[in-house]
């Protein structure tokens, strides 16, 4: 492992939401799809220092439910780049065995993109380093509603028991169905919301804001993050001993 976190606890499963790309690029006169570029090569690099420090799952916001508000050249100018990023990904992931996985609903996607995610899953799947997930056209209300419309009508087909529904059949049912829930949220230029993301997941997870701007966030930036969450007093409802 390589950080400067001696004797530190590495959150298991970290989730970002990597926000500011726009205000990097507006701040230098630039496009915001440049910022999105940006934000890309960031994405690669933050990947490969997580799985160097032991992080076991890095979940990451790239695109969510409510995204498609913005323009048409926007929207197009991300589909482009996960175009892009889909290939070199699976390079990254094979050269540092990272398995990836996509939470959200796939179906909105066009039909190249749907099977480049199938791609990716399917050739990193027997990889056993870091589990780096993206969560495109996500939404936690979104998630949710899809997976108590599958519970439904697995219960209408008699596979199960409403009456027997617990968190632990409800969870099986989420995108997220056998991951841990993360340990730490870091979300980037300064915006203190959940903005729609992992709302079930992230019921005990710690909070930690930056007003740094996700293309300039870095390995420095992680390890405050972390240094950070060393700090807090995880109760989870209890009282400290
Ligand atoms: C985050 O950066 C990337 C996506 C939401 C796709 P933004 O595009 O939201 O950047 P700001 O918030 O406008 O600066
Ligand atoms: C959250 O960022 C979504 C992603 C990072 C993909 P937004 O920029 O969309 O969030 P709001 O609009 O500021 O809440
Ligand atoms: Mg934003």
């Amino acid at each position: 492992m390589e950080h400067n976190l001696e004797g530190m606890t590495i959150p298991k499963h970290v989730a970002l939401i990597l926000d500011g790309n726009g205000r990097w690029a507006k701040k230098r006169g630039l496009p915001r799809s440049m910022g999105h570029k940006e934000g890309c090569v960031t994405v690669e690099k933050t990947v490969e220092i997580a799985a160097r420090m032991g992080i076991e799952y890095l979940t990451v916001y790239g695109f969510s439910t409510e995204n498609w508000k913005r323009s048409e050249e926007e929207v197009g100018a991300l589909m482009q780049l996960f175009r892009f990023y889909m290939v070199r990904l699976l390079k990254v992931a094979s050269a540092n065995n990272i398995r990836v996985r996509m939470i959200g609903d796939r179906t909105r996607f066009a039909q190249d993109i749907i099977d480049g995610i199938h791609r990716l899953e399917r050739e990193t799947r027997d990889n056993t380093g870091l589990t780096f997930v993206i969560a495109v056209n996500y939404g936690g209300r979104d998630e949710i509603t899809r997976a108590v419309c599958r519970l439904a009508a697995d219960c209408v087909k008699g596979r199960q028991n409403a009456a027997d529904i617990t968190q632990e059949v409800l969870e099986s049912y989420l995108d997220t169905a056998g991951m841990p829930d993360p340990d730490l949220l870091i979300r980037t230029s300064g915006e203190i919301r959940l903005s729609n993301y992992l709302l079930w997941q992230l019921a005990y997870t710690e909070i930690y804001v930056t007003d740094c701007l996700w293309p300039d966030f870095n390995r420095e930036e992680l390890e405050k993050a972390i240094l950070a969450y060393n700090k807090r007093d995880r109760r989870y409802g209890g009282v400290k001993a």
